[in-house]
């Protein structure tokens, strides 16, 4: 169901009647495409603290004039509420000049544990972030990125190429933590060249658009889904010049049959196949919790430990599973889901450290929003409005914004992000 009351905001009477009227004006997102993959204006790099930061001037990016499409203001020199004044004094002039559908990135550092000013005011850039997030409009979003240490510059030149581009429309109020760098070679207009990925799922919906971007990235992509989704998997998989699995993920030997179809090894697994049951507690009989906990979490745990136990899942290899806000906020409803959901963020916490260690495999995941799909299309009109409006944005995502997040995550250069939990969600009231 498409999004009406955007397209009318969008023309002349539109805006002058909404905001006649006070209503929220959400502004048309710029995305990216093939014919204007770029943001025109450049990137102004400011600063506030002494950096420590030498790397970053290295990243090439075009430095802007008068209008930027982006500010980077590299704040992890800041150690106490003197140095918050000068992210006040850095910003306050350009944030008016910012381009619609602009970006701002704070570069922040860890907290310190011994020195609790460093502490307060490098946490305050979370709450400076979110708020301007909050109240910047104009599809303009604030993104904050911790960087581990000195040499996490260079290691974030993937993550920062991603949030600087109109790539990341639907990424905004969020913190990414950036590891010490990882090493990778990598061409930026095909980054995914020679690798394989699997995407669960990916006949339809979010999972279609990962597999379609993974694949303009370059990789072979593997389209899995239940056996009554061939048509479409084999459709889509012939569309991209990959192949399709036809199974169900909640199979007991599903690792082992993925497996057997990939003897060359995988680089991409994506966990994206999820089901709802929604019911309240009191009324949700065993089957319906089990069948979600089983796809959204059970196959996820299961085919993650058979690949990598495997080996099929090769070194420098990516896992992005899916979460949603659902599993961060709750939701009335979906005890089954939010418990699902929340379990694949733990997965990914406790498992990213080790993966990394023994497997050179980083693993993270996307926790999408309220995204336009079937699924929500079928939510009742009150409740998909609200769904749509709650966000900083005043609009859903498309599934190309959950798909975009994904190929930054599975990039060979997102090595030093690992353990994160992205939301895609135009920064969602709900779980803020
Ligand atoms: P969808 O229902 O359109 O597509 C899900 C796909 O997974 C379908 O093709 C389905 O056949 C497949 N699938 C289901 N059970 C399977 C199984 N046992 N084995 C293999 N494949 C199976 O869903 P949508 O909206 O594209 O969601 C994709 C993911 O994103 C899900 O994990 C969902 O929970 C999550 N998500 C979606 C949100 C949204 O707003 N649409 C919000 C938050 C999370």
């Amino acid at each position: 169901m498409a999004d009406r009351y955007l397209s009318f905001t969008g023309t002349a009477p539109g805006r002058f009647l909404t905001r006649r009227l006070g209503l929220p004006q959400p502004a048309v997102l710029r995305r990216w495409s093939q014919a204007s993959p770029e943001f025109e204006g450049g990137v102004l790099h400011l600063t506030a603290g002494k950096s420590e930061l030498p790397g970053l001037t290295g990243l090439k990016f075009p430095s802007a004039s008068d209008a930027p499409a982006a500010v980077v203001l590299d704040a992890t020199g800041v150690r106490d509420v003197e140095g918050l004044a000068e992210v006040h004094a850095a910003l306050h002039p350009v944030v008016r000049s910012v381009a619609a559908s602009g970006r701002i990135v704070v570069l922040g550092a860890p907290l310190s544990a011994e020195d609790h000013h460093q502490a307060a005011a490098q946490q305050a850039l979370e709450g400076f972030t979110r708020s301007l997030g909050k109240e910047i409009g104009r599809g303009r979003t604030v993104n904050l990125v911790r960087l581990s240490d000195a040499s996490a510059a260079s290691a974030a030149e993937s993550t920062l190429r991603f949030l600087l581009s109109p790539k990341s429309a639907y990424i905004s109020g969020q913190v990414i933590e950036v590891g010490p760098a990882q090493e990778a070679d990598v061409d930026w207009s095909q980054p995914l060249a020679g690798r394989t990925a699997l995407v669960t799922g990916g006949a339809r919906g979010i999972g279609a658009a990962v597999a379609e971007t993974l694949a303009r990235d370059g990789a072979r992509v593997v389209v899995l889904d239940v056996p009554g989704a061939s048509a479409d998997a084999g459709q889509l998989a012939a569309r991209l010049g990959g192949s399709a699995l036809a199974l169900d993920i909640t199979a007991a030997d599903a690792g082992e049959r993925i497996a057997r179809a990939l003897p060359d090894g995988l680089d991409v697994l994506v966990h994206n196949a999820g089901i709802t049951r929604d019911r309240r507690l009191v009324n949700m009989p065993a089957e319906r919790w089990s069948s979600v906990l089983d796809v959204n979490l059970a196959s996820v745990l299961r085919t993650t430990d058979a690949l990598l136990e495997r080996g099929t899942l090769r070194r420098g290899g990516r896992i992005v599973a899916t979460a949603s806000i659902a599993g961060l906020a709750g939701n009335a409803g979906q005890t089954n889901y939010g418990a699902s959901k929340a379990g694949v963020v733990g997965l990914v916490r406790s498992l990213a450290p080790r993966a990394l260690a023994e497997h050179g495999v980083t693993v993270n995941a996307v926790a999408p929003g309220f995204i336009e799909t079937k699924m929500t299309a079928a939510i009742p009109l009150f409740i998909r409005e609200a769904g749509r409006r709650m966000n900083s944005l005043g609009q859903g995502g498309l599934p190309v914004d959950v798909a975009e997040t994904t190929a930054w995550l599975a990039n060979p250069a997102s090595g030093a992000v690992n353990g994160q939990v992205v939301r895609v969600c135009g920064q969602s009231l709900l779980g803020a």
